[in-house]
């Protein structure tokens, strides 16, 4: 089966992903380098919506104002031949070797004033092209030792970036929300905000945090061997999932960026069942690499995958929701009767120590001899992903 994307899809790519010359930490890059026009004519052709970059992804670092201005009038000339939108623009604070040791937190004074500089100019670069979304992937905020960094200051200055940047966005008065993408390790050791939890943690004590939601990463939450659908549930479940970055791992490794359904597929199935169901309706972004080992047939063929297969699990997810023995199966194990308020409305706790039916005369063994059937429900599921049904 072969579906085609279209606009509505709300596919998004990273000009660093399709762009990816791959150079690793042992090898040099087995592919040229790619013109971001090129890219957006190449992805708009694909069936995406959407591209999203780094500032130096489209403007080399230390690029003059002139070659700057011209770089991001080609940029925008192709946007309107294709109509491919920008959704999210992000900020690189992780190349260049001023950053070695962070960007809002490095050790360096003049180099978090400087990194704070470099996103304000590229804030006003998003608002120019109408992003909505704009992502801080903390990279090089963390430490190798634990002596090199003291983690209550570096949140101090995390928090004083994020907040005094938020403040910028809201004086310029742009439709610009922000979105933190965690990371447990790479390239740093440790990095701050390590998952999910700990980023809607941070953005809590914010005092914009109303402008500030997460970007988690498939690959990056299951490197810390978390449940990515899960994660994604309960940042919808505070709201807020501004933005996410689709892609695959194959366990706790290093950050491998494999397509999207080609590390844990089981999941990737939960993840688009819940995404379609959820009234998300963000863009559905792609970070991943093309292997090392593709050339530029590759590297396209490798973006067709990512739509191929959330496609084709949507397809997938929206069979399963439609089987009637799902339907009873999932009544079955008592999935709905969770959403049931577990006090009755009025009732308190001097209600529920007035019910004996609750506690005196409840019989826990009986109640113990449930079986739930969560075992035929999952393999139900996967019955359907697998198209055994
Ligand atoms: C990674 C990250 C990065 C960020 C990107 C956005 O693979 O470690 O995904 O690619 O998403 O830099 O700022
Ligand atoms: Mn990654
Ligand atoms: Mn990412």
């Amino acid at each position: 089966m072969s579906v085609r994307p279209g606009k509505e899809d709300k596919f998004s790519f990273g000009l660093w992903t399709v762009g990816w010359q791959a150079r690793d930490p042992f090898g040099d890059a087995t592919r040229p380098a790619l013109d971001p026009v090129e890219s957006v004519h190449r992805l708009a052709e694909l069936g995406a919506y959407g591209v999203t970059f780094h500032d130096d992804d489209l403007i080399p670092f230390g690029s003059d104002d002139t070659a700057r201005d011209k770089q991001i009038a080609r940029f925008s000339d192709a946007l309107a031949e294709t109509g491919l939108v920008v959704p999210m623009v992000t900020t690189n604070l992780f190349t260049h070797p001023v950053f070695k040791d962070g960007a809002f937190t490095s050790n360096d004074r003049d180099i978090r004033r400087y990194a704070l500089r470099k996103v304000m100019r590229n804030l006003d670069l998003a608002a120019q092209l109408g992003a909505q979304t704009f992502v801080f992937w903390g990279g090089r905020e963390g430490a190798e030792s634990d002596a090199a960094k003291d983690i209550q200051a570096a949140l101090d200055r995390y928090r004083e970036g994020v907040d005094l940047l938020a403040q910028y966005v809201i004086d310029r008065g742009y439709d610009i929300r922000f979105a933190i993408e965690p990371k447990p390790n790479e390239p740093r050791g440790d990095i701050l905000l390590p998952t999910l939890g700990h980023a809607l943690a941070f953005i809590a004590g914010l005092e914009h945090g109303d402008i500030v939601g997460v970007n988690p990463e498939v690959g990056h939450e299951q490197m810390a061997g978390l449940n990515y659908s899960a994660g994604i549930a309960q940042a919808l479940w505070a709201g807020k999932l501004f933005h996410l970055d689709l892609n695959g791992q194959r366990g706790i490794k290093y950050d491998q960026d494999l397509i999207f359904g080609h590390g844990d597929l089981v999941n990737a199935f939960s993840l688009v069942d819940l995404l379609e169901n959820s009234g998300y309706d963000g863009p559905r972004h792609f970070d991943y690499k093309p292997s090392r080992t593709e050339d530029i047939t590759g590297v396209w063929d490798s973006a067709a995958a990512n739509m191929q297969m959330y496609l084709l699990l949507k397809e997938r997810a929206a069979a399963f929701r439609a089987d009637p023995e799902v339907a009873e199966a999932l009544a079955t194990a008592g999935v709905p009767d969770l959403s049931t308020p577990t006090l009755a409305p009025g009732e308190g706790y001097a209600e529920l120590l007035a019910d004996r039916s609750a506690f005196e005369d409840f019989d826990a063994d009986a109640a113990g001899r449930r079986g739930y059937g969560f075992v035929r429900l999952h393999q139900l599921a996967l019955d359907h992903l697998m198209r055994a049904r």
